[in-house]
């Protein structure tokens, strides 16, 4: 039996990844600030994507998420946001045209600051000081005043989180993401290369589908479809004071959102079961996900579905799986069966970033497009062979020309790394990148479609 929830029953629960603060009385103070402050998404948002993501369970939708591993307040710029925002739009239109799917656009962006880290201390000549723990813990230089946790960098990261989103809702709504307008969302460094020649092929067969429903009546005035977009917001909820201090009661509903992003996620190392971040997410009504790596038993994630979901509510959670591309094989299936065996019903979503991190002999972190790659195929695959719908993707990605992974057609090499490697914490596919993978899944997704149309006839449904 669950005890009481309250929002803030996760203080007298286990809590893995906090920073420590010097001043709790400086950090109590924020909260109350914080707690003042205007949500940044609202209840009937949240509800919106919740049903979205109902549909993706259901295997008639796909999501794509995605966008910086860590935000930082030095790449604070409206092109940096338009550019990933750019980009999910590229992918999608590659998704939704190439396999006749809708696709939920669900971005890493405003708000995803915090990173959990894997030590607490970090050491560099001789000299340890405390982790970098993203630009709403404390700073990335390796100073020691700069890696002091100073609780006044979580206004400055809502601030920048509400700017971000300003953006991204014109964007979304105001006009460029009209769908006629698919040839302008082309990035400078993408030109070129063989993705952008596959992608401005499937925007003149676009023109074309587009030019049919105008004559039909269909046009950007009449459909307002055609003209925007739904564009959401998401990140890993790792500091729970920020998160309870931005929860706040739907009145339409009496129940409580966390009104940070529309969805949060659980991170692979906070998912304890009877932990803090599991008790802080488990009431309130969002969205939500979190990551199982290779180390999650089927008998764990069904606890953990239970846990966050009793009423077993469709679109509600998102299962984000990080296994690495040699484990998908040998750790997915069970996960599948057991979820298949008790009627549960999730978003399945495949984050091959996560699993598949390397050190280049230079000393970079990269990942190898390949093994991204052949996570994602073994995915497809995997769910291909349990009968289940690969429902969508969780990237760390940027519009930006970056060279931070090895590999894709461009053939970023690990000697090349140091050419553009700008990410606060884990590397990043580039724009060229992205668009390539977008590709390979709407293959995937075709294949998929093609076998439920047959397995339906089959069986003369
Ligand atoms: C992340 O998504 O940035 C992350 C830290 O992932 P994980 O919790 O899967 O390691
Ligand atoms: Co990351």
């Amino acid at each position: 039996m669950l005890e009481t929830w309250s929002p803030d029953s996760w203080r007298a629960k286990p809590i893995q990844q906090a920073p420590t603060y010097p001043d709790l009385d400086k950090l109590a103070a924020v909260e109350e600030r914080l707690r003042n402050f205007p949500p940044l998404v609202f209840a009937g948002e949240a509800r919106r994507l919740r049903d979205s993501l109902a549909r993706v369970a259901d295997g008639k939708a796909f999501l794509l998420q995605g966008g910086d591993c860590a935000e930082s307040f030095a790449e604070f710029r409206a092109d940096n946001i338009r550019d990933t925002f750019r980009v999910m739009l590229q992918m999608a239109v590659v998704l939704t045209y190439g396999a006749a799917m809708p696709v939920v656009k669900l971005g890493r962006m405003a708000g995803q600051f915090a990173k959990p880290r894997s030590a607490d201390m970090e050491t560099i000549d001789g000299v340890t000081l405390p982790s970098y723990r993203g630009d709403n813990v404390n700073g990335i230089e390796f100073t020691p005043e700069a890696r002091v946790p100073d609780p006044e960098r979580l206004v400055r990261s809502y601030n920048q989180s509400a700017a971000t989103l300003n953006l991204l809702r014109a964007f979304a709504q105001g006009g460029y993401a009209d769908l006629h307008k698919v040839h302008q969302w082309t990035l400078g460094c993408v030109a070129g290369t063989l993705q952008a020649a596959r992608y401005q092929d499937l925007c003149n067969r676009l023109d074309e589908t587009l030019a049919f429903m105008e004559a039909c009546g269909m046009t950007s005035d009449t459909t307002p479809q055609l003209r925007e977009t739904d564009f959401f917001t998401s990140h890993e909820a790792l500091l729970l004071p920020y998160e309870q201090a931005l929860t706040r009661v739907d009145s339409t509903t009496g129940d409580r959102y966390d009104c940070s992003a529309h969805q949060l996620w659980i991170g692979e190392r906070t998912r304890q079961l009877d932990g803090a971040h599991v008790e802080f997410l488990r009431g309130v009504k969002n969205p939500l996900g979190f990551k199982a790596g290779p180390g999650m038993t089927p008998d764990d994630l069904l606890r953990l579905i239970d846990t966050l979901t009793p009423a077993n509510e469709s679109g509600r959670l998102t299962v984000i799986t990080r296994m690495g591309a040699e484990q998908v094989e040998a750790k997915l299936p069970a996960l599948i069966r057991a979820v298949q065996r008790e009627g549960r019903s999730v978003v399945w979503s495949c984050d091959p970033m996560h699993a598949n991190t390397v050190k280049a002999a230079s000393g970079y972190k990269t990942r190898l497009f390949d093994s991204i790659l052949a996570e994602v195929r073994a995915f497809f695959a995997v769910h291909k062979a349990e009968g289940s719908h690969a429902g969508g993707v969780h990237f760390e990605m940027t519009g930006q020309d970056v060279t931070e992974c090895v590999g894709g057609a461009q053939a970023i090499t690990e000697a090349r790394l140091g050419d553009a490697y700008h990410t606060h914490c884990d590397p990043r596919l580039n724009a060229t990148q992205a668009l390539e993978l977008a590709f390979l899944i709407a293959e995937q997704l075709k294949d998929e479609r093609a076998l439920v149309r047959d397995r339906l006839r089959a069986t003369g449904r």
